[in-house]
């Protein structure tokens, strides 16, 4: 995955939805272009991670640059004065998408997606869910009139994956680019 040097702070958060190794790749993909990464995984996330991926909380909060407890209200991120350019949800259960969605704010990670709106700053989340209810899509086309940005996990074929890393790669690389940290061509239909 190339990724350009367009250094940001982003604000990575895993919730219990499946689908961990979205958020894996996402915080090793920021990283690795040499951005700021701060990281919220929550209890559900944490279970999520571990029996997907076989990786534990604190092995991957160390990848990051400042990690916080979901519970830590006192925390920077869950004040709009705290300087992120942007927050990533991913995987978003849709139990963190609801809690957005109307702003009850109860843990870490939803006071921060609350505080991100406020600011108008990038919000992304990325659910993994089917088939979708009702209200669930009502949540998702909330936080899209309150200038949320929802990205399914939904790969793309049209790139011809060989493996599941390249699967994934197809949704984290669409995150990149709307965090504007990439500039790769191959996640980009040319035409050719
Ligand atoms: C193995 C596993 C997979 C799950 N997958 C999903 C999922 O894809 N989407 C979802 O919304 N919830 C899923 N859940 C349920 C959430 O973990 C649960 O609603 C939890 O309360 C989410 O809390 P959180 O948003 O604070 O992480 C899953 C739970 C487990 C144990």
């Amino acid at each position: 995955m190339l990724v350009n040097n367009m250094k940001k702070r982003v604000l990575v958060c895993l919730t219990g939805a499946s689908g961990a190794i979205y958020g894996v790749r996402l915080l090793r993909a920021l990283k690795a272009s040499d951005n700021e990464v701060h990281l919220i995984i929550s209890k559900w996330g944490e279970e999520t991670l571990k029996y997907e991926t076989g990786i534990d909380k604190d092995t991957i909060s160390k990848e990051a640059d400042y990690s916080y407890d979901e519970h830590d209200l006192a925390a920077g991120p869950a004040s709009g004065t705290f300087p992120i350019d942007s927050m990533v949800v991913i995987p978003c259960s849709m139990k963190t998408l609801a809690g957005i969605a109307h702003g009850y704010a109860d843990n870490l990670i939803a006071r921060a997606a609350d505080c991100t709106l406020k600011e108008r700053r990038t919000l992304i989340l990325v659910p993994r869910e089917s088939p979708l209810n009702l209200i669930q899509i009502r949540n998702m086309a909330t936080v899209t009139e309150a200038g949320g940005l929802v990205i399914p996990a939904s790969p793309a074929f049209w790139a011809k994956p060989k493996t599941i890393d390249e699967l994934v790669d197809s949704v984290v690389e669409r995150v990149l680019t709307h965090l504007g940290v990439t500039d790769d061509k191959r996640a980009m239909w040319t035409g050719d």
